[in-house]
Parts: structure tokens; sequence; C-alpha cells
């Protein structure tokens, strides 16, 4: 698809989305876009994402699918060392190890690699992190703003909340304290959306479902830090509409800006989107059989459990069948018929 017609098509969804919440907010429609929603967007993200693992959990998995980093275990005498256990691992034991630096780490990204032309014809692989150092800044970021967000949806609020806020806030740059979290996320989230843009490979490959996330949650944190640093919100009355939201006697304060809304409905969408987007790796990731299976062919048979019966007809029953016909053809048989054996 054209990248214009892409960027388009995202770019007026979400602008969509925020012109919704402004008409939602106008039209005095705070039950709906202040309760209804919420309890809505999270059902659905609920249930979908029960759905979706589900569903993975009943996708027949018959065989190893073996990893091709590295040595796979095989005999007593051939190399097999802890990298290869990791990246390549036979036990389960291994399998965690490498689930963890993954989902941690996001090792597999750490090892991408740029094809480079050199001199001449010749092709050199170059190490690229930068990918993988944007991937890693918004997934931590993003984490940090959510567990952080926890202080709306507690009372009080939990001791690790206020650990992270005092160390994300530590620069104590402005007032209100500016969280580098949240301005690291804005500046990470533009990074992987310029990074779509300016790489012509990667902008061939980009559709709607790639830049409409990108653009929605960019739109998320840019009210969140519009609303934290520039137009100030009432969190008190924010936090008594949260509270009573998780508590399920939902109350919705009079004096609630736009701009809330606009963060919310969003915040919705984004929410009830998630498991049918790409964005469910979050979850998928536990489930890929690449990296949740120990690669252990070499010691273990496995037999696919549905394999059809396959009827078998033996050589020997075969002779059997036609020992009298093949001698008599001139054939040579394995077994001689008993009257033959005894003229003989
Ligand atoms: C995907 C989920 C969300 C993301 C990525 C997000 C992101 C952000 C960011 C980046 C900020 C700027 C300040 C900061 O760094 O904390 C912010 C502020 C804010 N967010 Fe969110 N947010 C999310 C969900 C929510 C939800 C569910 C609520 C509803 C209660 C909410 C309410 C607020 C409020 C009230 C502020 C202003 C905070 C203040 O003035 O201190 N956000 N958000």
């Amino acid at each position: 698809m054209n990248v214009i017609l892409s960027l388009i098509i995202s770019g007026v969804a979400v602008f969509g989305l925020v012109a919704i919440a402004v008409i939602g907010w106008l039209a005095n429609l705070h039950v709906l876009f202040g309760v209804v929603i919420p309890y809505v967007a999270a059902a659905i993200f609920l249930l979908g994402m029960i759905y979706r693992v589900v569903d993975w959990g009943k996708s027949p998995v018959p065989f190893r699918i073996p990893s091709t980093c590295s040595q796979q275990k095989s005999l007593p005498w051939i190399k097999y060392d802890y990298v290869d256990k990791l990246d390549n691992p036979h036990s389960k034991l291994g399998v965690w190890g490498r689930m963890f630096l993954e989902v941690v780490f996001f090792r597999s990204l750490f090892r991408n690699t740029r094809m480079q032309f050199g001199n001449g014809e010749s092709i050199r692989y170059t190490s690229s992190k930068w990918l993988w150092l944007g991937a890693i800044a918004f997934h931590y970021c993003f984490f940090i703003v959510l567990t952080r967000h926890l202080r709306f949806f507690t009372q009080p609020q939990p001791f690790f909340v206020t650990m992270i806020e005092k160390i994300d806030g530590f620069f104590q740059i402005w007032l209100p304290t500016a969280y580098q979290s949240g301005l690291l996320l804005g500046a990470a989230v533009t990074f992987l959306l310029l990074r779509r843009l300016l790489i012509a490979q990667v902008r061939y490959v980009s559709l709607p479902a790639d830049y409409f996330p990108l653009f929605l949650i960019l739109t998320v944190v840019g009210s969140g830090i519009l609303m934290r640093y520039v137009f100030k919100t009432d969190v008190v009355s924010i936090k008594e509409l949260t509270l009573g939201l998780v508590n399920f006697h939902p109350k919705v304060p009079e004096n609630i800006g736009v701009l809330f809304y606009i963060h919310l409905f969003l915040v919705c969408v984004l929410f009830a989107y998630f498991p049918f987007s790409k964005l469910v790796h979050m979850g998928g990731v536990f489930l890929s059989p690449t990296r949740n299976l120990p690669n252990d062919n070499r010691v273990v048979r496995h037999i696919n459990p549905w394999n059809p019966e396959v009827k078998i007809h033996t050589y020997e029953a075969y002779e059997n069948e036609f020992r009298e016909k093949m001698i008599a053809a001139g054939l040579p048989v394995e077994k001689k018929v008993a009257s033959t054996e005894s003229k003989e």
C-alpha cells in the first residue's frame, strides 16, 4: 500500500477518535466516556487476550522448531557451551533462560544486523543496535508510565509506585516534577515512527496497522504530557473517577477537562484494539514455538500424535502371499516353501 495512503488512513482514524472524544465532552456524555467506554474497553481487552492465548494454546505444535542460531546439543565431543545452551536449549531450564533474556533484554533484537555493500560486489553484515535501543526505551518507559499511573487507581498508593515516582522525577527539573519516562516515551515513539518513515525498506513494508498504533500511542502520550505540564488538570477529581471505576461504584465528577477525556478515550481504544492487533505480541512471545520449546530432537523422538494410522504391508507378508508364484517365476525368495526345502 502507498505510504501516503497508509499515513492518511491512520492519521484520519486517530484524528477522528480525538474528535469523537471532544464531541462526547461537549455533549456532556460524561458517563458514557468516563464509565461505560472504560468498562467495555477493559472487558474487550481481558476477553480478547484470553481468547487469543487459548486459541494459540489450542494450536497443535507437534514438533520442535529448532532455533538455528547456534549449535544443537549433539554428540559429547561436539562443543555445546553456555551460549549454545541459551540460543539452542535442549532443556526446560535453558528455555526459561532464553525466554527471560528475550522478554527482559530483547536479546534477538540485540543481535540485529544490517546488510551493507562493501567495495565492489562484496557485502558485509554490520551490527545494528538503534532499533533495539529505541524498542527497549519505548517498552520500559511505557511500563514505568503505566506503573506510575497506578496512583490513580489505588488509595493509599503502593510503596513501589512512590519509589518509582521518586526515581523517575530524580532531576526535579520543572514544576510539577518532570518524569523522565513520560518524556522519553514520547521521544522513543517518535523515533520508531521516523524510522518507519525515513528508511526506505521499512517504509515499503509498513501498513496502516503499523502507523495507527504509533499515532495512537503518540497522541495518548502527547495529551498526557499536555495535561501534566501545560494545561493543568484537576487530578483530585480524576482520582475520584478512577477510584470509583476500580471499586465498581462509578461516579463522574463535574470539573474534568476535555484533555482528560481525549486521553482516556484513546487509552480505551488502545486497550480494546490491543488483542486484535500486532501489539498482542506482548502475550504472544510466551507462546511462540521458536522461543518456548527446547530443541531436543536428537534426544527425544517426537511422534506426531495425530498421524493417521498407516496400513503397513511388510515384505515378509508380501512374500508369504506370493512365494509360490515368485518361485515359479524364478524370482529369489528369502524363505523357501516347506516342501521345496525338504526336497533340497
Ligand atoms: C496506555 C496507557 C497510558 C499511557 C501510555 C499514558 C501516558 C501518559 C503520559 C506520558 C503522561 C504524562 C505524565 C507522565 O509521564 O506520567 C500521562 C499523564 C496523565 N495520564 Fe496517562 N497514560 C495512560 C493511561 C491513562 C489512564 C487509564 C488514565 C486514567 C485515569 C490516565 C490519566 C492521566 C492523567 C490524569 C495524567 C496527568 C497526570 C498529572 O497531571 O500528574 N492515563 N499519561
